[in-house]
């Protein structure tokens, strides 16, 4: 049923959660496997230092799909997560969003964070929010 999945990744242990969820679905539908991250625009921190964080992220992502025999697109994108997080889901043709109910932040007295529940609201297809 789904074709293209993506999980957003910030490299959280919520999110890399998420991960596995995601490469297990794409193995058991036979799907493509898109892992995105999301460089946060708002920081102020050196990009160099923001760019190799994020491109370890995805490396540790692809790796362990990899191991499951799956090849992972890697998309790595400078951006509002929250906001623009939909749009960019949504240029990808995913048919399934993966995503941690929690990041970084992880207060797990909330329901979910910005970006889980900006998702959830915006994008048109099924969301699956991993805890
Ligand atoms: N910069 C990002 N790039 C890609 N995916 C992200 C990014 N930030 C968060 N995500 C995804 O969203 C999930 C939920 O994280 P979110 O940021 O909403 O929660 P939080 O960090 O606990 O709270 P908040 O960011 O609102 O303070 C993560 O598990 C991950 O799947
Ligand atoms: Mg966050």
């Amino acid at each position: 049923m789904f074709k293209t999945i993506i999980v957003p990744t910030d490299g959280s242990k919520f999110a890399e959660k998420a991960e596995d969820v995601a490469i297990s679905i794409a193995k058991n539908f036979n799907g493509k496997l898109v892992v995105l991250h999301v460089i946060d625009e708002k920081l102020i921190y050196p990009f160099e230092v923001l760019e190799d964080e994020g491109k370890n992220i995805l490396k540790n992502a692809s790796k362990k799909a990899e191991e499951q025999g799956i090849t992972a697109d890697t998309v790595l994108i400078v951006g509002d997560p929250t906001h623009d997080m939909s749009k960019i889901v949504e240029k990808t043709g995913a048919d399934l969003v993966v995503i941690g109910t929690h990041g970084k932040t992880g207060l797990e007295k909330f329901l979910m964070g910005s970006v889980a529940e900006n998702v959830t609201k915006t994008v048109e297809v099924p969301v699956l929010l991993v805890k």
